[in-house]
């Protein structure tokens, strides 16, 4: 069983220019909810003058409804945020630091350093809440400013995260810059050093079409957890002509045709990347919702 985490409404929407009514917001989380996705980032809570299309990210929370079995994640930069997604009452919270030092100034406007202080703070509010918190380690297989990123720095941050209590730890491509054989080789090496301690997720950026080959060289290497965004909103606002996430729809499909079970009901995740198409009345890069599912045979 592979498991899919949803970005779509948080690493998707912040993307784009013109502000998404918190109303339009809601009813796409909640459309996800329907799919049978257990996980889904609803929301950020960050600065809105860095980021203002999550501005609204309480009124997210507070609008949405909450479907049982459907776990409810927001990401945070801080302690600020991290004390605002608790009183908001996710279900998750997840930090974000990036294994490039330039990358986390741009940002975060932060040292790595002083982001993985917050962190440890930001750990033991959501401990003393119940709240569980994820880590999450953007640009870990190469930065747009700083270029390959060695797999020694990325090893030591995830052993940081793991003195700090953290179990799950994402590993973004945040800029679309890993190949295959790259995640095939640092996934297989990170899986085995924490085999029993962490579990670990890729999120995974299409922006130069390698996104689905490095699902299926992550899910070779044991990955069982990925992020993906619906109909392929996104990109970052932070990392130069950043394409979107790779496409939810897209990645189940691929995955059931590879006989790997997600759990997720294909036909109504692809009326929810329709719903998302209509809604933001723009084609997306999502390519089964327009070509249908495999086993959909044409009319003759
Ligand atoms: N949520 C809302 N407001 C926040 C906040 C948060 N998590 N953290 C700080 N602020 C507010 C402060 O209260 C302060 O408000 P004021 O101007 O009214 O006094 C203001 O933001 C500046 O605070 P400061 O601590 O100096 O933050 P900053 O301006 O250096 O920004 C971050 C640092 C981390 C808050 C900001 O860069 C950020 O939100 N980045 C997120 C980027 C992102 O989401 N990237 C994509 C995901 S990887
Ligand atoms: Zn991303």
């Amino acid at each position: 069983m592979i498991q899919m985490r949803e970005v779509g409404p948080r690493d998707g929407i912040q993307s784009l220019g013109a502000f998404i009514d918190t109303a339009h917001k809601v009813e796409l989380v909640d459309a996800l909810s329907t799919t049978g996705l257990q996980r889904i980032e609803a929301t950020s809570f960050v600065n809105p003058k860095a980021v203002p299309q999550m501005a609204d990210a309480t009124d997210v929370m507070r609008g949405i409804q909450r479907r049982p079995g459907v776990r409810y994640e927001a990401l945070v930069p801080n302690v600020r945020g991290a004390r605002d997604a608790l009183a908001a009452q996710v279900d998750a919270i997840l930090v974000v630091v990036t294994a490039s030092e330039l990358f986390n100034q741009k940002n975060v406007r932060m040292s790595v350093d002083d982001s993985l202080r917050q962190f440890a703070e930001v750990k033991q509010l959501a401990n003393a809440a119940g709240t569980p918190c994820i880590g999450a380690i953007g640009t870990a297989f190469g930065c747009p400013y700083e270029g390959d990123i060695s797999e020694e720095r990325l090893v030591g941050l995830i052993a940081r995260f793991a003195s700090l209590g953290f179990t799950e730890v994402m590993l973004a491509d945040t800029t679309g810059m890993a190949n295959p054989l790259q995640i095939e080789r640092t996934m297989t090496r990170v899986l085995d050093r924490w085999s029993g301690k962490l579990h670990f997720g890729l999120h995974l950026h299409n922006t130069r079409g390698m996104g689905l080959a490095n699902v299926v060289a992550g899910v070779r290497a044991g990955v069982e957890l990925f992020d993906a965004s619906v109909a392929g909103i996104g990109g970052c606002p932070f990392a130069p002509q950043a394409a979107g996430n790779i496409s939810t729809e897209d990645t189940v499909h691929m995955l059931h045709e590879m006989g790997y079970p997600t759990g997720v009901d294909l036909d109504r995740l692809i009326e929810v990347a329709q719903l998302a198409q209509r809604m933001l009345g723009k084609e997306l890069p999502g390519q089964v919702m327009k070509a249908g599912p495999r086993g959909v045979l044409a009319q003759v």
